[in-house]
């Protein structure tokens, strides 16, 4: 068996995202691995930039990161708290949108400033800078509740891998907790069952060889990066037990957005064999759209393929075409892991009843129950 890497000193981990004061502090990812740099938000362009420029990144952390620049902007003043509530609700509403678009596809995003946008309505003028805050750290504290869950369900689901393939990064970089797959490896490992994780490097922007690996790595699980065109061939020659990844988008079929390059795993997964697993809280859920043909696909521009930190890649002229995500069809997917529960094929239901048990825990626990 080949060398794996030597597992460095153990860094204690900081939160992708996190408030701090007036300001939001997120890890700045287009650093990584080379650099750990806290970045402080302190305006809604601030916010949007940072998520558009994937500053931070991953479903669930974009989600946390738009639902507090939401309730910055209240208390900010940013969007005038004490004004009539038509007017209010106006502003709010134009820093909402503004915040959902700064990443289309990624439907955490605007499930999460929705929360807050709803929250800072249903209360008097002088609760609204407090309510939206109080919505913002809640879509944090669930979301690292429900990478627990996952990590639990998802583990005893596939219990009998020791060697998994992931790609791009669904881990504590990506959310508010230990992440959706990445946390489901962690607990494999936990249980003492994982011996090795193979991670596509996950072009253009390498998610997979520069922040998976280095979770990994810092976690002590033996990781392999692998380009992304040597997935199939991994699995033609035995090497993957089971495939793991997150989610951006999920339709009421259960066909699946995440990450340019999902799709192709899927169907190498299929063609050898090999189970093929999305986790994703059920916030990645989007049962407004029936079907992934319907899932807006966010494409990104040509110099991110073109190009390496300023270095061209490719001949000087030449084209690129950029989407971000890809949609796997529902019937190449093994199951759905969910906080609410895995959910099998056909997967149309059982997604509808993992959504509402999730809203009926949510609202138990906002009961003090
Ligand atoms: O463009 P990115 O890096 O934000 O894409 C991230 C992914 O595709 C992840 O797989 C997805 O968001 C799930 S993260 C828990």
């Amino acid at each position: 068996m080949s060398e794996h890497r030597a597992v460095p000193r153990a860094k204690s981990w900081r939160q992708s995202v996190r408030l701090a004061g007036e300001c939001i502090e997120v890890i700045d990812q287009t650093q990584l691995p080379s650099s750990w740099a806290s970045v402080a938000l302190w305006s809604v362009d601030d916010v949007v930039d940072a998520i558009a420029r994937l500053v931070v990144r991953g479903a669930p952390a974009i989600g946390a990161c738009g639902a507090f620049g939401l309730a910055l902007a209240i208390g900010s003043g940013e969007v005038d708290p004490t004004g009539p509530a038509k007017q209010f609700e106006a502003s709010l509403r134009n820093v909402a949108d503004r915040l959902s678009a700064a990443r289309p596809t990624a439907v955490n995003l605007s499930w999460a400033v929705e929360k807050v946008f709803e929250a800072a309505l249903q209360v008097p003028s002088e609760r609204r800078a407090a309510a939206a805050l109080e919505a913002a750290m809640a879509v944090a504290d669930e979301d690292a509740a429900a990478c627990d869950a996952m990590a639990q369900l998802g583990a005893d689901r596939v219990g009998h891998a020791r060697r998994v393939l992931t790609h791009c990064n669904t881990g504590r970089l990506a959310t508010c907790g230990a992440g959706t797959a990445l946390g489901v490896v962690y607990e494999l490992r936990a249980r003492g069952h994982l011996e090795e994780v193979l991670v596509d490097e996950t072009r253009p922007l390498l998610q997979g060889a520069r922040l998976t690996s280095t979770e990994l790595v810092e976690a002590g699980i033996p990781v392999r990066v692998i380009v992304d065109g040597a997935a199939a061939a991994a699995m033609s020659l035995g090497m993957v037990d089971a495939v793991l990844v997150g989610a951006d988008r999920i339709a009421s079929n259960g066909d699946t957005a995440n990450k340019i390059g999902t799709y192709g795993l899927a169907l190498s997964a299929a063609a050898h064999d090999v189970p093929f697993y999305v986790v994703a809280p059920t916030s990645t859920l989007d049962g407004s759209i029936c079907r992934g043909s319907d899932i807006v696909i966010e494409e990104r521009p040509p110099e991110e393929v073109l190009t390496w930190r300023g270095e061209e890649l490719a001949g000087s002229g030449a084209g690129a075409w950029n989407p971000a995500f890809d949609v796997t069809p529902e019937d190449l997917i093994t199951a759905i892991i969910t906080e609410a529960g895995v959910v099998e094929p056909p997967f149309e239901a059982g997604l509808q009843q993992a959504v509402a048990r999730s809203a009926g825990r949510g609202a138990n626990r906002r009961a003090g129950a």
